[in-house]
């Protein structure tokens, strides 16, 4: 249970039910949130769909009566561990860069110690009209953080900049800048998700059912533990995460050029990709044709990424996965000195709902001085946020 409190502070603006949504997810995050309405978002959505949501009393009106002996504008710019404004028009954009504080949001604002980030939208002349771009510059200089229009059709039926970006994006920005931990702070991590694909001829290949999802929660919880990470990811069908430097590999060759250039200033590196352990010994040029006999292909072993790394290891943590179907603790026993890791994390793939494409994970952490760490099966992300709490335990 999160106990952050983000104040959202809601401008006048079409944009103004998309931060409904923002508030939905956050409170699905488990964390709190207290919404300040100016008096033009009222005339957009009533203050009534956000205390639904929110579920908590708005504040819309500087002079209200108060509803408790605090002096609200300073309770909640107190009580907030981030505030955002989504969305932000040019006019809060203009009074807060110009320090005017008239009205109940633009003097929390003002009142305020916690990071401010301002979710802009409005119609691209606007947006780019020199004096809202010049606020926002000033904004940044003085620490205020933005999240930048995306360009689409927008509400006045104009193409172009201004398009208040993707909510479940704001939403994860912002959990991001709030998460509890941020212990990896100036460490370089790198991760390695999904399958690898071998190819048979140029429309065919093998590949294998890994999904990516372990390796990209395990990408997210390092990004949001303050580490910078690089993600190398075979082909899968999820979203980019941001803050994230993605590079997109098929083979089981190209993930190892990757991995070898990053490997060296790398201070963790996991390996949670289900790489190919063999590739079509022939690669043919040209499509292979029907024939009336069976097709008999030939494979050899690939790279042994993993076992490469354990070789190269100075000062890295080197994690790595077993995905094993029997024997799941002596395999990985024997894979974590095998391939000299620091840790391994092993899970039964032949259970239905952990393991490949759920959501969910069923697995045993193991290190290099016989500890072992038995978890429940839980999400993904969880497993990843378990991991690293051990490599900083030892660390
Ligand atoms: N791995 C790798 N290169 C390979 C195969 C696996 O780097 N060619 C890595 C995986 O990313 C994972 C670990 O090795 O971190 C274990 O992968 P797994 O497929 O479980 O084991 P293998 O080493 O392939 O052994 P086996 O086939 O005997 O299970």
């Amino acid at each position: 249970m999160s106990n952050k409190c983000v104040v959202i502070g809601v401008t006048g603006g079409i944009a103004a039910y998309k931060a409904l949504d923002v508030i939905s997810t956050l409170r699905k995050k488990n964390i709190d949130t207290h919404v300040i309405m100016t008096d033009s978002a009222t005339k957009f959505v009533t203050p009534l769909s956000f205390q639904s949501l929110s579920q908590n009393l708005v504040v819309t009106d500087m002079f209200a009566e108060p509803r408790a002996w605090e002096i609200q504008h300073i309770s909640l710019a107190k009580k907030a561990d981030l505030m955002l404004i989504v969305p932000a028009t040019a006019n809060i954009i203009g009074k807060v860069a110009n320090g005017i504080a008239d009205d109940m949001l633009s003097t929390t604002i003002m009142a305020t110690k916690a990071p401010v980030v301002f979710a802009p939208a409005m119609n691209t002349n606007m947006y780019d009209n020199p004096i809202v771009q010049k606020n926002i510059d000033k904004l940044k200089e003085f620490g205020y953080a933005f999240i930048e229009p995306a360009s689409g059709r927008l509400a006045c039926g104009d193409t172009g900049r201004g398009k208040l970006e993707d909510t479940k994006l704001i939403s994860d920005i912002v959990a991001s800048m709030i998460y509890d931990t941020k212990d990896l702070e100036g460490k370089k991590v790198l991760v390695t998700a999904g399958p690898t694909i071998a190819p048979i001829d140029p429309v065919r290949f093998i590949t294998n059912r890994s999904t990516g999802k372990m390796g990209y929660a395990i990408a997210e919880e390092a990004r949001d533990r303050g580490a910078q990470v690089t993600l190398i990811t075979g082909p899968t069908s999820l979203e980019t995460p941001f803050g994230v430097d993605v590079v997109k590999v098929n083979t089981n060759e190209e993930m190892l050029r990757v991995i070898l250039d990053k490997y060296e200033t790398s201070h963790i590196v996991i390996k949670s990709a289900a790489v190919a352990d063999y590739k079509p010994k022939n690669y043919s040029e040209e499509k292979i044709k029907k024939k009336e006999e069976n097709l008999l292909l030939e494979f050899e072993r690939d790279n042994d990424i993993l076992n490469l790394l354990g070789k190269e290891k100075r000062n890295q943590i080197l994690v790595g996965f077993a995905a094993e179907s029997s024997n799941v603790l002596n395999n990985a026993k024997d894979k974590l000195k095998r391939k000299n890791l620091d840790y391994i994390v092993a899970n039964d793939i032949s259970s239905k709902d952990t393991g490949f494409a759920s959501d969910n994970n069923k697995v045993i952490i193991l290190d290099n001085k016989g500890e072992e760490l038995y978890l429940d099966t839980m999400s993904k992300r969880a497993v990843a946020k378990h991991l690293f709490d051990l490599i900083n335990k030892r660390r």
